[in-house]
């Protein structure tokens, strides 16, 4: 018997782990193990930031958890949770690598694989924010979510507070449906509200 609790399984169609998009300003590709160093240092220098919204930020406890972390989460893409990094866009090297330093991260998760639906989540390093730089590259992956892979929903949920999410939701064009009173708790133990933001087509 199946639960709701059981992981919603892959949709049919979702990006391969080699996955690259590009914006104007930024390369959105999967992170890979030679990312964890960057990684680690930009989650220990926005830690706070980060935490007061998303508390999985206190885990990075050392370049070697991130490094474990890494591999989790590409075993996870395979399942239908794909956890890309945005870098700054840099004039093609050599190996035609365009990306440069580390600014966020962007996720895109599976919800409802027969609709399909999916979510979306995101975070900016603090030194990024204030760019556009999530607008710009959380764009481009509802696009492709919505053209690409057949979405017919993305969802963005977020804590009614953090202000800053919920106005990245707004500039891309996504809807307010729900304000979920009293709908988890925060990493401090206060009562959360939650906002749902979708965009279908
Ligand atoms: C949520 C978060 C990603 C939003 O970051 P952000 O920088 O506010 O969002 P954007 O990158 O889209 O930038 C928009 C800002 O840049 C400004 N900006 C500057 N140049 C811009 C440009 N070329 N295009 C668009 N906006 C630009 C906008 O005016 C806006 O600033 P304002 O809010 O002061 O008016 C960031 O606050 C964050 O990482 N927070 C911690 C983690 C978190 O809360 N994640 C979400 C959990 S649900």
């Amino acid at each position: 018997m199946s639960s709701n609790l059981t992981p919603p399984a892959p949709p049919l169609a979702f990006p391969p782990l080699d996955h690259t998009l590009l914006s104007a300003r930024t390369v959105i590709r999967g992170f890979q193990p030679t990312d964890a160093e960057a990684l680690y240092a930009e989650v220990v220098a926005s830690r706070e930031h980060i935490a007061r919204w998303l508390p999985w930020a206190y885990e990075h406890t050392s370049v070697d958890y991130t490094r474990d972390l890494i591999t989790r989460f590409q075993a996870e893409w395979q399942a239908g949770a794909a956890t890309y990094g945005i870098f700054a866009r840099q004039p093609d090297d050599s190996s035609g690598d365009q990306a440069g330093a580390l600014l966020g991260g962007l996720g895109l998760h599976s919800r409802q694989p027969d609709v399909p639906s999916f979510e979306i989540g995101y975070w900016l390093a603090q030194s990024a924010e204030g760019h556009g730089y999530m607008t710009e590259a959380a764009s481009a992956l509802v696009e492709y979510a919505l053209s690409a892979l057949g979405a017919q929903r993305v969802e963005i949920r977020c804590n009614a507070r953090n202000t800053r999410s919920a106005a990245v939701a707004q500039r891309l064009g996504f809807t307010q449906e729900a304000l979920l009173h009293n709908d988890r708790r925060a990493h401090d133990g206060s009562l959360r509200d939650t906002l749902i933001f979708a965009r279908w087509v």
